[in-house]
């Protein structure tokens, strides 16, 4: 009964705010056959780790059986992973009968590179999100890998006709156009919770705030973020204000509401002490960004989920207190920005989250938690800090992405294998391949202040006047009677030259006439 009344309010109280729901799009380019060569649209998901800054290429195919990936796919034995040195599969299969986590899923265990969901009707692009229930069977979804995509109908037919035909389809899905990049800073906001009692997802964000910390301080510190924190809250409808439910969910007489953490309102921790515990997280940043370290937002919530939580009774004012001391804060100046939760006025803070969760330009209106907005757009995928990474460093203008984004961390590791496919010098350990968060590129090198010059896949060649100290240029070098003699000449010049009285190719060798 409860819970039912629950579900109804809550119906009520999000129904006011469904408002725009901006579905993040970016391109996925057919390459071939021919016939449906073009680019179109797709939706990425919400789970999974899209490859913001990079692109990747991939081979279609449709299942004989099991077209919906509702099920293992090693029930009826077939695996889509590519042999090594192959494209990755790009698994196409149909919307429907079961979520679209689960269809993502057996796709990755069977060796899938990505997955294509096709729409089963004509309509717009919606995002594939992860189930709301907890008790969805959730514990595969932190461990969704593959990027997916919501194609349309239209697109799914073509593509399968093209496949029943015989014919091998090649897909480009690119991101690296999916977030604007336009400066040298970037601007994010999460739009988090404090409230650790609803399953799943409140774990991922735990955990991903506990990981993405280091990098978010670093990247907050050095100025090249402008980060912010978001909380979400509703009013509860004029009718209900003297109800129960808001009562127990609300603050500020029936302003900001947030749901029951546990959905019963008979036990535990109540709609309105989420709404002060996150009241209180937001006063912690707006008091911390004034004193000019807005990065400790970071260390209080990690902290505060550690040290305060509901499971273990202390979800308290008492406890976030303690947390607010430690970090080398007034209590007292917290307790300001909080002000009175039975006051019948307005909270400038609460109130200014309220007008900032309605969507503006790009960007739709905020109902999903957690939500990451980067350079006002919505981040589509997993909250996994290498992602997230990923997704920040896209949005610098290319060469001014700070160091952090080059790191080890969230490099690709594509030289490792075959050398990324660049050019390599194996004698003298030099290559042309760099892993970087765009992917790997193939640039000839600077070794030893020589300059290597080259299309960077084929062919580097040293230049410059020291070109000869490295591996004397990639030139013939031998000894004769006792005397050395090279093939390399260091000066401005080119190439290789067997020196005078020698014949050959100057490369491999040169014999004395
Ligand atoms: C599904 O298939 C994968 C790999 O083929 C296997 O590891 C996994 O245990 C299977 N899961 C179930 C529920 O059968
Ligand atoms: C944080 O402080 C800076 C500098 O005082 C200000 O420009 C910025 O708007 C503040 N950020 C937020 C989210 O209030
Ligand atoms: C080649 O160079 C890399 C980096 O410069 C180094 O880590 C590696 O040990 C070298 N390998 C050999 C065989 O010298």
């Amino acid at each position: 009964m409860k819970v039912g009344f629950l579900v109804c309010i809550w119906f009520v109280l999000c129904g006011c705010c469904m408002g725009r729901f901006v579905v993040e799009k970016n391109s996925l380019r057919v390459t071939s056959p021919d016939s449906i060569k073009e680019v179109y649209e797709c939706a990425i998901g919400n789970f999974g780790v899209p490859q913001y800054g990079g692109t990747m290429v991939g081979n279609v195919m449709y299942p004989k059986t099991n077209q919906k990936s509702c099920k293992n796919f090693s029930d009826f034995d077939v695996f889509y992973k590519s042999k090594p040195g192959g494209m990755p599969v790009f698994l196409l299969v149909d919307r429907g009968d079961c979520f679209f986590t689960l269809k993502a899923w057996n796709a990755q265990q069977a060796g899938a590179g990505a997955i294509l969901v096709a729409d089963d009707r004509v309509e717009p692009l919606i995002t594939m999100d992860t189930p709301e229930e907890e008790d969805a069977k959730a514990d595969y979804l932190q461990d969704i890998t593959i990027p997916s995509a919501l194609i349309s109908k239209s697109l799914g037919d073509s593509i399968k006709k093209e496949l029943s035909k015989g014919e091998m389809v090649n897909i480009n899905l690119d991101w690296r156009e999916a977030l604007p990049h336009p400066d040298d800073r970037v601007e994010y906001e999460f739009w988090t919770n404090s409230n650790d009692e609803c399953g799943p997802k409140c774990e991922s964000q735990r955990e991903f705030v506990k990981h993405f910390k280091g990098a978010a301080q670093i990247l907050e510190q050095k100025g090249y973020t402008q980060f912010s924190p978001h909380y979400i809250t509703w009013y509860c409808p004029e009718a209900f204000i003297l109800s129960k439910q808001c009562k127990s969910q609300c603050i500020n007489h029936g302003r900001y509401c947030d749901p029951d953490p546990e959905q019963d309102f008979s036990k535990g921790y109540d709609g309105k002490d989420v709404v002060l515990q996150n009241l209180r997280q937001a006063c912690f940043f707006k008091v911390a960004n004034e004193s000019g370290k807005p990065w400790l937002w970071w260390d209080y919530v990690t902290d505060f989920a550690i040290r305060c939580p509901m499971k273990e009774k202390k979800y308290t004012k008492e406890c976030a207190d303690q947390v607010i001391k430690s970090l080398g804060f007034d209590v007292k100046q917290i307790e300001k920005c909080v002000g009175d939760p039975e006051a019948d006025t307005d909270n400038p803070v609460l109130k200014a989250e309220q007008d900032t969760q309605i969507g503006k330009g790009a960007r739709g209106d905020v109902t999903i938690l957690p939500t990451l907005i980067i350079n006002n757009r919505q981040y589509r995928g997993k909250l996994d800090k290498g992602a997230v990474l990923k997704a920040i460093c896209s949005g610098f203008e290319e060469t001014t992405e700070p160091a952090i984004c080059l790191t080890e961390e969230i490099e690709t590791n594509e030289c490792l294998e075959s050398n990324g496919g660049c050019w390599q010098d194996k004698a003298a350990n030099i290559t042309a391949c760099q892993d970087t968060f765009r992917g790997r590129v193939c640039e000839c090198p600077v070794v030893q202040g020589v300059k290597f010059v080259g299309d960077g896949y084929t062919h580097c060649e040293a230049s410059g006047a020291l070109r000869c100290e490295i591996n004397n240029g990639g030139c013939w070098k031998g000894t004769q009677n006792g005397r050395a003699y090279s093939a390399c000449i260091d000066d401005h010049t080119k190439g290789c030259k067997c020196p005078p009285g020698f014949k050959g190719d100057g490369v491999n060798s040169c014999e004395g006439m």
